[in-house]
């Protein structure tokens, strides 16, 4: 059976994970190796700190590249934080056959139209993502090549981010000795790993938690309608404890991993409710509320619950979600907060785990790798298709030209 090694990198706000995979034909992925390693010079999903971040990248394309054997050239490479924005376009050309049947050249001539969107110039575009096509009003169409018509339109998905921020994950990932095959959206990734056809033909709102963001995809029809970034993650549960408890980061960072549930029970009796912990000084202790703890991380569940529901409604696709939920990333693992988030919104909830994994795959068929293996789909399943030749300049901090991108995407997306 045909397979082929891709390799992934997922620089996360709280961990960087590179994973070395043989993708089969039918989806299985053989798992040769993880360099897992946390996370440096990153805040809320973007590099702020290059030097820190090229480091952070290094160790774990390292780790990776010693657990595989495996001499790491290339990767596909998630992209986050909140200068993400999305937005849905049409593009419409007259057939240009004489006898009117439509070829893949009409529909790379549409999907260059969609593209006529009026941008900043500190802003690019990182997908184009064609969802359905309409051939002379009939909407709906999944693949247009071959039918016959006098007009195609094409809807299309485009992902765009701040050039500056684009910039210096590319050259994070550069400097740390790796080409970019691809840079993907963190959560068009995460959907590849986690999400089901089905899941995505229903109607599904994909929510990526993790340490410093909340990457939200919903999915209508099979194709992908809104995509975003909202600034909250694990890292806020940790903060509230903090503030509200007085104790040192790394103690609240124990607590909430050891006892957190997102919803707090009543306090029973106290002297099973009263948990040590390390205090500022060293050696000192200090005695902690369990229910009171969960009551901190409840209220934060509860507020990112909302602003993830505020962000599916502003996409205008809230009542188009039979399939409910998908909860994935490492802060949805903190107990009861898909029971929670279900109780909030009265719509299924589930929690969704990278599967079909083989070799190596110990602890990394759980939430907080649904990214890194995704990559490893999307770059089996559209390919490397956006690398330009490198040129001669010793370093590129650009992924291709906007023309050699779009010829990638057509490649890419083409029925
Ligand atoms: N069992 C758990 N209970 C509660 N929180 C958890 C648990 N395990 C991990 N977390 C939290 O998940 C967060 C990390 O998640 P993840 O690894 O998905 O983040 P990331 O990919 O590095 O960040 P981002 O995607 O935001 O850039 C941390 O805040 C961590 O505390
Ligand atoms: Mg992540």
């Amino acid at each position: 059976m045909a397979q082929r090694t891709i390799v992934g990198i997922d620089v996360g706000t709280t961990k960087v994970c590179t994973i070395v995979g043989q993708v089969h034909d039918n989806g299985r992925i053989n798992v040769l190796g993880v360099g897992l390693t946390p996370s440096k010079g990153l805040d809320k999903g973007v590099v702020v700190n290059i030097d820190d971040a090229v480091n952070a990248i290094a160790t774990s394309v390292e780790k990776a590249e010693r657990l595989s054997g495996y001499r790491i050239g290339t990767a596909f490479v998630g992209v986050s934080g909140r200068h993400i924005s999305s937005l849905n376009s049409r593009g419409v050309v007259a057939v240009s056959r004489a006898d009117h049947e439509i070829t893949r050249s009409d529909v790379a001539r549409a999907v260059e139209n969609a593209q006529t969107i009026a941008m900043p110039n500190q802003r690019e575009i990182i997908h184009v993502i064609p969802r359905a096509y309409v051939v002379d009003g009939h909407e709906g169409i999944r693949d247009p090549i071959g039918m016959s018509g006098f007009r195609l339109e094409v809807e299309t998905h485009i992902v765009t981010g701040e050039v500056m921020a684009i910039q210096n994950l590319i050259k994070s990932v550069q400097r740390a000795g790796i080409e970019i095959d691809d840079l993907v959206l963190q959560t068009l990734a995460s959907g590849e790993a986690v999400l089901t056809p089905d899941d995505k033909d229903r109607g599904v709102a994909l929510v990526d938690i993790g340490g410093g963001t909340t990457d939200i995809a919903v999915f209508v029809e099979g194709g992908i309608w809104h995509t975003s970034v909202v600034p909250v993650g694990g890292n806020h549960f940790t903060n509230d404890i903090v503030v509200v408890l007085k104790t040192p980061h790394n103690t609240a960072e124990y607590l909430k991993l050891k006892y957190g549930m997102a919803i707090a029970e009543e306090p029973g009796d106290p002297a099973t409710d009263l948990i040590e912990a390390e205090g500022f000084a060293p050696g000192e202790r200090q005695q902690i509320s369990r229910s009171l703890l969960n009551q901190v991380l409840q209220a934060r569940a509860e507020e990112v619950i909302e602003q993830i529901y505020n962000e599916i409604r502003r996409s205008g696709y809230e009542g188009l979600l039979p399939a409910g939920v998908v909860l994935t990333g490492g802060a949805v693992q903190i107990p009861r907060f898909d029971e929670l988030m279900r109780d909030m919104l009265g719509i299924p909830v589930r929690i969704g785990v990278p599967t079909d994994l083989a070799g190596l795959s110990d602890a990394i068929d759980t939430p907080p790798y649904a990214t890194a293996i995704g990559l490893l789909r999307w770059g089996a399943r559209h390919g490397m298709a956006m690398l330009p030749p490198t040129g001669g300049s010793s370093e590129r901090t650009h992924v291709g030209s906007a023309y050699e991108r779009f010829k990638g995407w057509l490649k890419e997306f083409l029925p």
